[in-house]
């Protein structure tokens, strides 16, 4: 099946049961005005992560890698009532985008971006006592997704949920003759994740308007 036909049937399935709000769609446009690439989430696995909000009745929501804030606003309309975000970006353009986006969606004070490496900002967060959250969900550079993930674990509790997007990458991840070392970044967290008993996880594959890629789903174990 060719990957047109992969967009007109998520096109379809978006139009007919996820159905996004204006904001949402807002916040693409401006992205797109600006400049900025569209490698947001697709509008279905936006809404999952939305639903996975609200069946973890979230209150603390982490997410690492903001872009223009499209999966932010998901996740911020699975909040429980006095739930927040606290979402990290390292690119100042991306950033401005996004709290633009925010404000204009009334989620300023919902969604508090932390502007910097997210290897400089996730130390930040441990040392500051952050309580637990409740859903981490990791869509920065594919590189440092185990050290995000071990940063993560840290932020956790029994039955936190982590979500890593960018699994497959159109089937690369099991080319290891030419591996990148985003490749290689996703191959070690996979083995990380399988190997470690403190989390029970899974991955599926996805095929849409984002073509071919996959994500990971993961629980804390207790
Ligand atoms: N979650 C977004 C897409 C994120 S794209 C959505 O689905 O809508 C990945 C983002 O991670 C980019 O904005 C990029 O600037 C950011 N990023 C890349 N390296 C980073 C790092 N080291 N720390 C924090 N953010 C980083
Ligand atoms: C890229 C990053 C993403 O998070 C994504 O969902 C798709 C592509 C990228 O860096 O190319
Ligand atoms: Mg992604």
């Amino acid at each position: 099946m060719p990957e047109e036909t992969w967009t007109e049937i998520d096109q379809y399935l978006t139009r007919t049961l996820v159905r996004p709000e204006d904001a949402l769609e807002h916040a693409l446009q401006a992205s797109e005005a600006a400049g900025l690439p569209a490698i947001h989430v697709s509008p279905g696995q936006g809404k999952l992560l939305m639903l996975l909000a609200r069946i973890q009745d979230a209150q603390r929501v982490l997410e690492i890698g903001t872009l223009a804030g499209y999966s932010t606003i998901w996740l911020a309309r699975g909040l429980g009532k006095h739930g927040r975000i606290i979402t990290l970006e390292a690119d100042p353009k991306h950033a401005k985008i996004a709290r633009d986006n925010f404000a204009k969606a009334g989620l300023t004070d919902i969604i508090d971006l932390r502007l910097g490496k997210a290897l400089h900002t996730l130390p930040q967060l441990v040392a500051a006592g952050e309580k637990p959250f409740d859903l981490i969900f990791i869509d920065a550079d594919k590189q440092h997704i185990p050290e995000y993930f071990s940063w993560a674990l840290k932020l956790s509790r029994p039955g936190t949920i982590i979500v890593v997007d960018n699994v497959v990458r159109s089937g690369a991840v099991i080319e290891t003759d030419k591996m990148e070392p985003n490749i290689a970044g996703v191959r070690r967290f996979l083995e990380m994740a399988g190997n470690d008993q403190r989390v029970s996880g899974t991955a599926l594959q996805t095929v849409g308007s984002k073509g071919h890629d996959g994500f990971a789903l993961l629980r804390v174990q207790g």
